[in-house]
């Protein structure tokens, strides 16, 4: 007599085996063989800057905004890691927009959460939020929160090119719900609050009136408390960095590291989906380590490399990459750099399952 395999001592009698079909069960050991399969794994990937201002420069010079079709009306070219084929990753959407001269991406509102980080910006560059316009300098980023109208004019003399970033593959592949959207019956919602209104909103001092319910109407009165419209500028960012810099010690991992805060709270994350950090580096190479939630870069000066597992993703200024879950990494600049981090971490970190380690050596 052959020796019995652990399969064959579960195998279940015939009679079992067709109760549970007819009854639309599964055993737990032959279901959990299919769990996490379902949402492809996410793997290292780069994209340079050069071959991304060669995509979006072909796609303005082929199509104007106003001739897009109704809806959807954005001018983006989406980068697609090969290996999820549908983003960059499974919980982050980032898209390359531009928007030329005289052109406006018109307005509209939607359930996802976003924002903007300024690649090529201008004074005369904005993104119109909930009645304001935010001017749009080079690194600043501007939040457009959940079901807030949002539009982008650019009335400068040059294209202008940010990141968009939003929670959508969170939401439409990993919870497999449709968002909600609307246009705005106009091009351009009208601009009603003075600049600088909603950055004032959430200083030192605030306003004393608060109101018993802070919902969003419409589709959404269950969500509460979205992130505020806020303009995040470089210059004020890239002053603490260096303020860091000249009286702190790094951390070991990412270099000296500021998190975007929720406005209103004072407090990370800026979103509930995600995290923004900046991370100067600029004292050789950090160590390493590891965690499960996926970390994508946008370069914002400077060269390095990124170790991840056995790959080394070289980058320069622009270039964007993706470290995914549970990838050892470090980072080892030349010289010094500054980097953009956005990170799906708060979603972890919300159920308690956010983990984080450094390899055994
Ligand atoms: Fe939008
Ligand atoms: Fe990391």
């Amino acid at each position: 007599m052959g020796q019995q395999e652990p399969e064959d001592l579960l195998e279940l009698s015939p009679d079992t085996r067709t109760i549970l079909e007819e009854e639309g069960l599964r055993p737990l050991w032959e279901v959990e063989d299919d769990f996490g399969t379902v949402i492809d794994d996410l793997e290292a990937d780069i994209w340079k800057w050069d071959d991304i201002q060669r995509a979006i420069d072909a796609v303005e010079d082929d199509v104007p905004i106003a001739e897009l079709p109704p809806g959807f009306q954005r001018r983006v070219a989406v980068p697609i890691n090969t290996a999820i084929g549908n983003a960059i990753s499974n919980t982050i959407y980032v898209g390359v927009q531009t928007v030329s001269p005289g052109e406006t991406a018109p307005s509209h509102r939607h359930s996802a959460n976003a924002l903007r980080f300024t690649i090529d910006g201008a004074e005369e560059m904005k993104t119109v939020v909930a009645g304001e316009e935010f001017p749009m300098h080079d690194n600043d980023l501007v939040t457009t929160p959940q079901w807030e109208w949002h539009d982008h004019v650019n009335d400068s003399d040059q294209t202008c090119t940010w990141l968009d970033i939003l929670d959508l593959p969170l939401f439409l592949d990993s919870l497999n719900r449709s968002q909600a959207f609307e246009n705005h019956e106009l091009e351009r919602q009208p601009v009603v609050k003075s600049q600088g209104y909603w950055d004032s909103q959430y200083g030192r001092a605030r306003p004393v009136e608060t109101t018993d319910d802070d919902s969003i109407p419409g589709p959404f009165s269950g969500i509460r408390d979205p992130t505020p419209p806020y303009r995040f500028q470089w210059t004020d960012v890239e002053e603490t960095l260096h303020q860091r810099a000249a009286n702190d010690d790094p951390d070991r991992h990412d270099g000296y590291n500021l998190a975007y805060v929720n406005p209103e709270s004072g407090t990370p994350p800026l979103f509930p989906t995600m995290s923004f950090r900046a991370q100067l580096l600029s004292e050789g190479a950090t160590d390493s380590h590891f965690h499960n939630a996926t970390e994508i870069y946008f370069v914002i000066d400077g060269e390095g490399a990124t170790h991840v597992d056995d790959d080394v993703l070289e980058w320069n200024e622009r270039d964007l990459f993706v470290v995914p879950p549970d990838a050892v990494h470090h980072h080892d600049p030349d010289g010094e750099a500054t980097l953009l981090c956005l990170s799906d971490r708060p979603v972890f970190e919300a159920f308690n399952f956010y983990a984080e380690a450094e390899p055994s050596s």
